[in-house]
């Protein structure tokens, strides 16, 4: 599979921002990790990681004409960007909403996903194995 992963604002930070919340591997590790995982698994995987909610649209726009399979973390923009959520909704690509942090014990502006209802579903609180488990499922589901 042809796996696009797309991490959105300060997700860059990983390993120094709040590690009591999201631990202290950093993106760079975690990319390598999953970059490994995928091959072992003969796939393919192309990471996107932007600060700015334009650049993770175009992103996945352009995934329409490659990708099998989209595992997002749009960082803050999950609560309330409807452009992403209507990017999502655009394409034919299926997506995985990926936290690192269980966001339903944390701040109730947390609690609400824009862009969880345009996605198969949702990963949250497993920390960075999430981004494997979104994996997995897309996996699993071409197996069978
Ligand atoms: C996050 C949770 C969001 O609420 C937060 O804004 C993030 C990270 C997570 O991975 O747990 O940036 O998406």
């Amino acid at each position: 599979m042809r796996f696009l992963v797309i991490n959105g604002p300060n997700l860059n930070l990983l390993g120094e921002r709040e590690p009591g919340i999201y631990g202290s591997e950093s993106y760079a590790s975690l990319c390598s990790r999953l970059e490994a995982f995928a091959a072992s698994q003969g796939s393919e995987v192309t990471f996107v990681q932007s600060n700015h909610e334009g650049a993770l649209i175009d992103a996945i726009h352009e995934a329409r004409t490659w990708a099998d399979a989209i595992i997002i973390n749009p960082g803050a923009f999950t609560h309330y960007s409807y452009a992403l959520r209507d990017a999502l909704a655009s394409v034919r690509v299926p997506a995985v909403e990926v936290h690192i942090s269980n966001v339903h014990t944390r701040e109730a502006f947390r609690h609400v996903s824009v862009t969880a209802p345009v996605c198969v579903g949702q990963i949250c609180g497993l920390g960075l194995y999430g981004y494997e488990a979104a994996m997995r499922f897309f996996l699993g589901r071409e197996a069978s």
